[in-house]
């Protein structure tokens, strides 16, 4: 069983996306019954709420639904899941101060850790450190947050499946 937690810091633009892309590749593989995926927001300003309507929108136009309701990580979520991926520098730090333990420290990870190759030459113009918060942006940041995501989500399940 692999028990994923994507991190953002509001948790209603990219982890909830991030949720819906790996759930998606994981049942287009047929695996869903090897995974639980889940997402959470380093604040707690979103709780219960759905997520942002321009992330909704893009991911809607293509061919993702989000079902994700808001919440905020905690230091049992580090007892709970295998992987914490934060989509940001930030986010990771915020993560490693609410680990209770060395051992839930190991568990962090960065989303761009598992972007492609491929990828990375399709963007040579782009410093890919992070996957940039879309929430201030225009339209076109929500499309090249889905666009990091759903290759990273990919990358990531090659790796699982290959353990
Ligand atoms: P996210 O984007 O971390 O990708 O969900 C944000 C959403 C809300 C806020 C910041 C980032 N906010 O400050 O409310």
């Amino acid at each position: 069983m692999h028990k994923i937690l994507f991190v953002c810091l509001g948790n209603i633009c990219r982890s909830p996306f991030a949720e819906a892309a790996l759930k998606h590749f994981v049942r287009q593989s047929g695996l869903q019954d090897s995974y639980i995926i889940d997402s959470a927001g380093i604040g707690g300003w979103h709780v219960g709420q759905r997520p942002d309507r321009r992330m909704v929108e893009a991911a809607w136009q293509r061919g993702y639904k989000m079902e994700h309701f808001g919440r905020q990580v905690c230091a049992d979520d580090f007892l709970i899941f295998d992987m914490l991926i934060g989509m940001d520098d930030s986010n990771i730090d915020s993560l490693e101060q609410i680990a209770p333990s060395l051992e839930a420290k190991a568990k962090i990870r960065r989303m761009v850790d598992f972007v492609s190759d491929d990828f990375r030459k399709k963007h040579p113009n782009s410093v890919i450190d992070s996957v940039p918060d879309p929430y201030y942006g225009g339209t076109a940041g929500f499309y090249y947050a889905i666009d990091l995501i759903e290759d990273a989500c990919q990358g990531l399940m090659l790796q699982l499946e290959k353990q």
